[in-house]
């Protein structure tokens, strides 16, 4: 995907009328639009600029909502949850190994790191936490869908899936 410039951001204000009260759905777009998921500096300058809304206001924002991202990550994100009521859900009959073991599951079936992006652009690996989703635990959430129960074959499936772009499949499985 390409990178967002100056004037398709001007024209995704423009079409809010360049209306403060927007910010977020403005925000939203811009993540859209960026080719990188997330809202970079320059843009939440930018934004700060056109809609006269202070840049620290704009970073509350970002940082409040956990669909906003602020660094470059891939199309898709998984995101581990890594809150105590999943850690003790991740069991076996060799006892409890905890979110570390999930977070092996996913790292291995993408083969990159947790915080990593595939090379491709894909696929980013990330911590959350508790999404409201205990019972199901061990849960981990792909945007706003939260897959729970999680083991080894599963995680290798969503990853597959994200990889594959195949977002059908991906909504198949949530259980939200
Ligand atoms: S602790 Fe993981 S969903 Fe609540």
């Amino acid at each position: 995907m390409q990178s967002l410039n100056k004037n398709q951001m001007l024209r995704i204000m423009e079409r809010y009328g360049n209306d403060p009260q927007q910010l977020i759905a403005v925000l939203l777009d811009i993540q859209a639009a960026s080719g990188k998921f997330c809202v970079e500096q320059h843009w939440a300058e930018l934004t700060s600029e056109v809609l006269g809304v202070p840049l620290s206001k704009i970073y509350d924002v970002l940082t409040f909502y956990s669909m906003f991202k602020t660094e470059p990550h891939g199309e898709f994100i998984i995101e581990i949850c890594r809150s105590t009521p999943c850690w003790f859900a991740c069991q076996n009959e060799e006892g409890c190994h905890g979110t570390q073991e999930v977070v092996r599951w996913f790292e291995d079936a993408a083969g990159i790191k947790i915080g990593e992006t595939t090379a491709d652009g894909k696929l980013s690996i990330l911590y959350t936490s508790c999404v409201g989703m205990c019972d199901i635990g061990p849960v981990a959430k792909i945007g706003d869908d939260v897959f729970g129960s999680l083991n080894e074959e599963k995680a290798k499936t969503l990853v597959k899936h994200c990889l594959t772009g195949n977002r059908y499949e991906l909504r198949a499985l949530c259980q939200n």
